[in-house]
């Protein structure tokens, strides 16, 4: 974990920043605007908060783009989120590229539209050899599916006679998640005002520090991620332990 003291104040970097970006439908209608158009101004501010992230030094981001239960959403706005989100990965690929970034991908792609999944497959293979900030795209991800998805791994290899049940820990569990190879959650950002984990990465946020921040998604500026990471720095966190002090 990173530690740099700026202005008196000993910053704590997190390693791993995941985020709701929520309040873009909210964003839109105070606008007199289409929800979608929140959406599409909520593709930049996803920009503006990566761009940061690595200038930061941060080294895994994860963006909650689109949730199993988004798909109860009216048809219109289903299809244009499956639109925006494959447009601005295949936009966004050249400097995620010179930048040295690595896409992650976490959910249910088999349900997704083909030329989405194409977008991702491209991304991940145009991607896959840096070793740079990873970006995890979390698209019809949904938590509780995601431990339900370990869940028939484990019992598949536990019924072919390839691991036995005593053995199945949760360090092994954890193996079995979508993208297991990245460290936990340590700051979970929710703009747009709502307290809640909305089914995001359950496993992954068992110790993570929750920063809820009122401004709505669209309006995400980089001093929100310095103010959220200089929040997250002067949390204590023991991780059902003692402080060092007790
Ligand atoms: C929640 O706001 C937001 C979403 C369901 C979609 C978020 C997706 C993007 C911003 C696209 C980003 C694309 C990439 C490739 C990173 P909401 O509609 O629930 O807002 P509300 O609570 O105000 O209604």
């Amino acid at each position: 974990m990173g530690s740099v003291a700026t202005s008196g104040q000993e910053i704590v970097l997190p390693r791993h920043v995941a985020v709701i970006m929520d309040g873009n439908g909210r964003w839109a209608r105070e606008r007199g605007l289409d929800r979608v158009e929140g959406h599409r101004e909520g593709r930049y501010a996803a920009r503006r908060f990566v761009r940061a992230a690595r200038e930061r030094g941060i080294e895994v981001v994860s963006l909650y783009a689109f949730s199993t239960e988004n798909w109860s959403r009216p048809e219109s706005e289903v299809e244009a989120l499956m639109g925006l989100i494959e447009t601005a990965l295949l936009a966004e690929l050249e400097e995620l590229c010179e930048r040295g970034a690595r896409l992650r991908v976490s959910g249910r792609r088999e349900e997704l539209p083909a030329p989405l999944r194409s977008a991702l497959a491209t991304a991940e293979q145009a991607t896959a050899e840096n070793d740079g900030l990873v970006l995890n795209l979390c698209v019809n991800y949904g938590g509780q599916v995601e431990l339900v998805d370990a869940a028939k791994k484990i019992a598949s290899k536990v019924v072919a006679g390839g691991l036995d049940v005593e053995d199945v820990t949760p360090e092994v569990f954890a193996q079995h998640l979508y993208v297991p190879d990245i460290p936990p959650v340590d700051l979970l950002i929710r703009p747009g005002g709502d307290l809640r984990v909305s089914n995001f990465l359950l496993w992954q946020i068992a110790y993570a520090e929750f920063y809820s921040m009122a401004e709505y998604w669209p309006d995400f500026q980089p001093e929100h991620l310095d103010r959220a990471i200089e929040d997250y720095s002067r949390r204590q966190r023991r991780f059902g332990g003692l402080a060092l002090d007790e």
